[in-house]
């Protein structure tokens, strides 16, 4: 099977670093024109933008906070000014504030929810907007368009000392599969991705020494993820190779949803 998205414009959001720089590479690759979107760290998102374009692929880097609306209007604006149409949303925008539940502020709370979970409302809303607008592009994508939100297994696991993150996460399923309910007739795919723990900057702390031991006891398959384990999925569920996938999470965490504390009979 060769994965083609020639004359597909992908807009990955949070792309300046981790699995959403991992995402617009492998997506340039195969042939996407791909937008960097980078909330405060221009400069690693330029430097990816120069790295796609010589490797011979087409970039550019706009920076946009996605938890505003005006900022998403505009981001989504200025990419189709760029490359005229919009064919991938890689909805990838996500941070965690950390805190066990009673010591959580509201503003931990409130920044993980508008980030993870609102911006991933606005990224959505405006790319079913111009996936609508556009239309049909024959011989380009089966589909009008496809959306890929950038879950996690915490989507599933409650993960305690993270439970903004963990409801943030909970939600995206919910407006996944509800948005995905909603859009399907309209040749709109939407699935999410769910990775478990990818060697990233997010996660520097937990895969290294003694931290790295523990975690690999929830892991069945044995190793941390890579950054390009979820690009492949990525560039797979952008593709037509998935064009009958809808309304699906696909989990790319090495087992780590299959509680292995019950390996041993619980
Ligand atoms: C989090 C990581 C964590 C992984 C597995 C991800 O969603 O961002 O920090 O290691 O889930 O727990």
């Amino acid at each position: 099977m060769l994965i083609s998205l020639k004359q597909q414009v992908a807009l990955v959001t949070g792309a300046s670093s981790g699995l959403g720089a991992g995402a617009a590479r492998a997506l340039a690759a195969a042939g996407a024109a791909v937008v960097i979107n980078y909330n405060s760290h221009a400069e690693p998102a330029e430097q990816l933008v120069d790295e796609i374009r010589a490797a011979g692929g087409q970039a550019i880097a706009i920076g946009a906070d996605v938890s505003k609306e005006d900022q998403v209007e505009r981001l989504f604006a200025e990419t189709i000014k760029a490359f005229g149409y919009l064919d991938i949303l890689v909805a990838n925008s996500g941070l965690q504030k950390d805190s066990p539940i009673t010591e959580m502020s509201l503003e931990q709370w409130n920044t993980v929810i508008e980030v993870n979970l609102t911006g991933q409302f606005l990224c959505a809303r405006a790319a079913l907007r111009q996936f609508a607008k556009q239309g049909d592009r024959p011989g380009v994508s089966r589909a009008v368009g496809k959306i890929i939100h950038m879950s996690s297994v915490h989507q599933l696991i409650p993960w305690a000392g993270h439970a903004n993150y963990a409801a943030s996460k909970g939600g995206v399923d919910l407006l996944m599969r509800s948005i995905a309910q909603e859009v399907g007739q309209q040749r709109i795919r939407v699935n999410s991705i769910a990775p478990g723990a990818i060697h990233t900057a997010i996660n520097e702390a937990a895969t290294q020494g003694p931290a790295l031991e523990k975690l690999l006891k929830l892991i069945p398959y044995g190793r941390v993820g890579d950054a390009e384990d979820v690009a492949n999925a990525v560039v797979w569920l952008a593709s037509d190779a998935s064009d009958y996938v809808h309304g699906t999470t696909l989990f790319i965490d090495g087992g780590m949803s299959l509680y292995p504390e019950f390996r041993d009979n619980g």
